[in-house]
């Protein structure tokens, strides 16, 4: 079996790496059965990792690379920036190619991202002999819904699950969604989260990182005066076009932030749109007594006593380890409203809707809105809040396996008829991939 998996943007890197250590796992139980047997047939995985490019550079993509372990991509589209037809249809043009060259049995796609859309319509259209064979489509992390149609990220999510076979949901919500979208239950399955996967598998690593001591905010004392402890901090992420690419808007959110920079330093490592439009609206931040020498060339000023910390764009484990000791983490990324509820760290998201309604029912995650008021009174509520939180059903660090185990027995059934041959599969039986409606 040949699986290919896409990745194209930041969210689909750490959602993308469990798949591919779920393919080496099940290869290496192969290989280990076959040694025991070896005059028993047996077919390994193969793998092709395919990075559209839509984010490109070090900060972005390459430092992600690094920090997961991911493998060198096997195919690099080098696609860029465009406006959102550029880039889907520049991504689409540069991948039929490529599929047609690699023929896959299946192909991958994860998340709401443009690259997520363009690979699924190409391989939903393709078709590599007379008979019309096309690889399977699988999308992962499928369901989610905010009902917000504005939001591109929405149209690429209905759009990639209505022309998909296969539909790996996160949680309950995505399960009913699709239901409620006339999707057959067959083509679900309820795996779990490959982002919380990669989180759990990561966090240890994470606690290596140097981050704190870099921006100041270990060694001093903490709240409970160890030489080591770490300073109260609160965490801040911007960029989608909604939030950022109005002036009023953002300074409306960063007003909402006012009071907390004065209590507290407020780390924000900022995305490149929202960089672009702070400097084009000549936007000033006060970095606070104390903060670390700013990098990059945003310019840094005002004067109150916390303040706001700017950073560049910063790695996985320099990013997961600011979230797990953050006192507060303020958003408006779909996945941080996930890491946090698992990490158990209060977390605000500043939008009017959530596509991740499990974060908010058994998680940290508080939805505030965009005004500067809202946003207040959900900074004061969260602070009064204790750290912890539910674990939603089947995040428990093996989405991946889940997954490779549905493609497996899917591959078997659609091309062995000799049942025989799908016992030479391991397939991980300790790992089901339930839907809640079975439950
Ligand atoms: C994209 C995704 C969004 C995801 C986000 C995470 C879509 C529609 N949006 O939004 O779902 O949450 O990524 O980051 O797919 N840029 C760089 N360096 C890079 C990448 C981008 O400087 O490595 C610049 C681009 O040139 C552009 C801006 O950042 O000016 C925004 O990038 P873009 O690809 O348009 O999407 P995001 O806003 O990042």
């Amino acid at each position: 079996m040949k699986i290919l998996t896409v990745v194209g943007a930041r969210p689909n890197f750490m959602k993308a790496g469990p798949i591919i250590a779920a393919i080496n796992e099940h290869n290496g139980t192969l290989l280990v059965h076959s040694a025991k047997r070896p005059r028993q047939p047996v077919e390994t995985i193969r793998h092709v990792l395919v990075h559209t490019g839509q984010h490109y550079d070090e900060l972005m993509s390459g430092s992600f690379f690094k920090d997961l372990n991911l493998p060198k991509p096997d195919v690099h589209l080098g696609v860029g920036p465009g406006s959102h037809a550029v880039q889907t249809a520049e991504i689409m043009k540069k991948f039929e190619e490529v599929l047609l060259g690699e023929k896959p049995d299946v192909v991958v796609v994860v998340g709401d991202v443009n690259s997520t859309l363009a690979c699924a319509l190409v391989t939903s259209k393709i078709y590599f002999d007379s008979d019309g064979s096309r690889p399977v489509i699988a999308h992962v992390e499928a369901g989610l819904r905010s009902f917000d149609r504005s939001m591109p990220e929405e149209i690429n999510r209905i759009l990639t699950d209505h022309v998909s076979d296969l539909l790996f949901v996160t949680e309950e919500s995505g399960f009913q969604n699709l239901r409620n979208e006339g999707v057959s239950p067959d083509k679900i399955h309820f795996v779990g989260n490959t982002m919380i996967d990669s989180l759990l598998n990561f966090k240890e690593k994470a606690e290596k990182s140097t981050v704190l001591e870099r921006l100041a905010l270990v060694g001093q004392a903490g709240k409970n005066g160890g030489a080591n402890s770490v300073s109260g901090y609160a965490l801040l992420t911007l960029h989608r076009p909604s939030n950022v690419d109005n002036r009023a808007v953002l300074l409306n959110i960063l007003g909402g932030l006012e009071e907390l920079a004065t209590d507290c330093p407020v780390v924000f490592p900022v995305h490149p749109r929202t960089q672009g439009r702070i400097r084009e609206f000549g936007i000033e931040f006060d970095p606070g007594a104390g903060a670390p020498e700013h990098k990059g060339d945003l310019r840094v000023s005002g004067n109150c006593r916390g303040g706001i910390i700017l950073t560049d764009p910063l790695g996985y484990l320099d990013f997961l380890c600011l979230m797990k000791h953050a006192t507060l983490v303020v958003t408006d990324s779909g996945g941080i409203q996930e890491e946090t509820t698992i990490l158990g760290v209060p977390c605000i998201t500043v939008r009017e809707n959530t596509e991740r309604p499990v974060t908010v029912e058994s998680g940290t995650n508080t939805i505030a809105g965009t005004k500067a008021d809202t946003i207040k009174d959900a900074i004061r509520r969260q602070l009064g809040r204790k750290r912890g939180s539910g674990v939603p059903k089947n995040w428990d660090g093996r989405a991946g396996a889940r997954i490779i185990d549905v493609l497996v027995r899917r591959h078997y059934e659609r091309f062995c008829s000799r049942p025989s041959l799908i016992a030479h599969a391991p397939l991980r039986t300790d790992v089901p991939a339930d839907n809640p409606i079975d439950a």
